[in-house]
């Protein structure tokens, strides 16, 4: 059990956010893939990126760790991958999985994933579904791993997609598959999500076009990589110390170099529509990717209501943010966040049963979505984690904003997060 205390004084001072995790899995496999060796700055040592190098690693591309967080990777070009000798573990990772699904789809050698428990629960089948459709072949039960992926004699058949759900996951996971395709391969989402892939492959020469909510990725015989990739700050990451400044009094946090990809920044939006004390300073571009320094300081926040339309770009943020919402003055109704459920947990369940021990009364469920009924007495509790780093991470704020929280397995936040708890002490003193 870990013990987090209320925060007395305010949490003050500068902060790097670990590297973005989606960027980070993303650079290692397009890097993988390329002819010449690419060096990466900022990447995120946590569980899941490093899941991904491994299953690289197995398929034959050299990943030298070379600083604390700097690699260089030297891939094998675009048809180059090996047929790996043991089963691809993704671990927790969602992001793995899926991609690499989408990339080892077109490869001419069977490859075997299998997965963490949290993962073996989630649903694949929205990846393997148009994957199939293109002409790929997969043995699994149900869509749940172990999946094995069939070597390809052929190359894969271009498709027009529509996604039913906004997913980066699945998106990225069919770009991937489309650069091994016969012609132009198109996908189509709901509402946008997280653009990563989609900048990354065009930062690596492959010809990308957009329109609307429509990607369009036309086929290369090989990509032309970057010498090197700085990947910014996690957005996701600086999430927590976004909603800890707000709370906390006397709070002042400045958070270098965050990613502020227009995809990825739904919670700046939620946040400043709660009243929150927010400034976006020194604004960049850095390897294709928006940047910046970000300013928080404690201020009154107020209820909000947001729904299916902003989700994607703040998906991974619904903890925290219903974490400010308890705090909030009046109720917040969040909407069309079905998606939660299909996380490392069902996210949904697992906020309205743990934040409802730290805040009674304080969480409804409703359909795909909360009701949050901010301003209720606080206690101390002994929470669950479910094994979610996200959810440890958004309890820890709660508790520190609060009354305290004793967390029951707080080490999944080596997940995306590792320094969380150091830089929680560190802040807080
Ligand atoms: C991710 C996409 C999102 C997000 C996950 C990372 C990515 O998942 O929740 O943490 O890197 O593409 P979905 O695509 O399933 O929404």
């Amino acid at each position: 059990m870990k013990k987090i205390r209320a925060q007395t004084s305010g949490l003050t001072g500068e902060i790097m956010v670990p590297g973005d995790k989606s960027i980070s899995h993303r650079s290692v496999m397009l890097s993988g893939l390329a002819d010449t060796p690419v060096y990466i700055r900022n990447f995120l040592r946590g569980a899941d990126c490093l899941s991904t190098i491994d299953c690289m690693r197995a398929m034959g591309v050299t990943v030298e760790e070379i600083g604390e967080t700097e690699l260089k990777v030297t891939g094998r070009g675009l048809y180059g991958l090996r047929a790996p000798s043991r089963v691809l573990d993704a671990g927790n990772s969602g992001t793995t999985l899926r991609l690499l699904l989408g990339l080892t789809a077109a490869q001419p050698f069977s490859v075997t994933f299998t997965g963490d428990k949290s993962l073996q629960k989630r649903p694949m089948g929205r990846v393997l579904k148009p994957l199939t459709a293109m002409g790929a072949s997969f043995s699994s039960q149900e869509g749940r791993l172990p999946i094995t992926v069939q070597g390809q004699t052929e190359p894969l058949q271009s498709i027009y997609y529509e996604m039913p759900v906004a997913s980066a996951q699945v998106k990225s996971a069919i770009l991937l598959a489309g650069l091994y395709a016969s012609g132009d391969t198109v996908v189509t989402e709901p509402y946008p999500s997280r653009d990563h892939t989609e900048r990354m492959l065009a930062a690596f020469g492959v010809p990308i076009m957009r329109h609307h909510n429509a990607v369009k990725v036309r086929p290369i015989g090989e990509l032309m990589a970057p010498e090197d990739i700085t990947v910014p700050g996690d957005i996701s990451s600086a999430a927590y110390w976004l909603v800890a400044g707000s709370l906390i009094y006397g709070s002042n946090i400045l958070l270098k170099n965050v990613g502020v990809n227009p995809t990825r920044s739904g919670i700046l939006d939620v946040l400043k529509h709660m009243g929150a004390n927010i400034d976006i300073l020194n604004r960049h571009t850095e390897s294709g990717e928006e940047v910046a320094d970000i300013r928080v300081r404690r201020a009154r926040l107020k209820g909000t209501t947001f729904g299916a339309g902003i989700m994607p770009r703040l998906i991974d943020e619904v903890p925290i943010i219903a974490v400010a919402a308890v705090f909030a003055h009046g109720d917040t109704i969040i909407e069309g966040a079905g998606e939660l459920r299909v996380k490392e947990t069902d996210r949904l369940v697992a906020i309205k049963n743990e934040f409802n021990k730290l805040s009674p009364g304080s969480v409804e469920l409703k359909g795909d979505g909360l009701v949050i009924h901010g301003g209720l007495p606080l206690q101390r509790a002994e929470c669950a984690t479910y094994d979610d780093h996200r959810m440890a991470m958004a309890l820890s704020i709660f508790g520190a904003a609060g009354d305290g929280v004793y967390l029951d397995r707080p080490d999944c936040v080596d997940i995306s997060y590792p320094a969380f708890y150091e830089t929680l002490k560190r802040l807080g003193r």
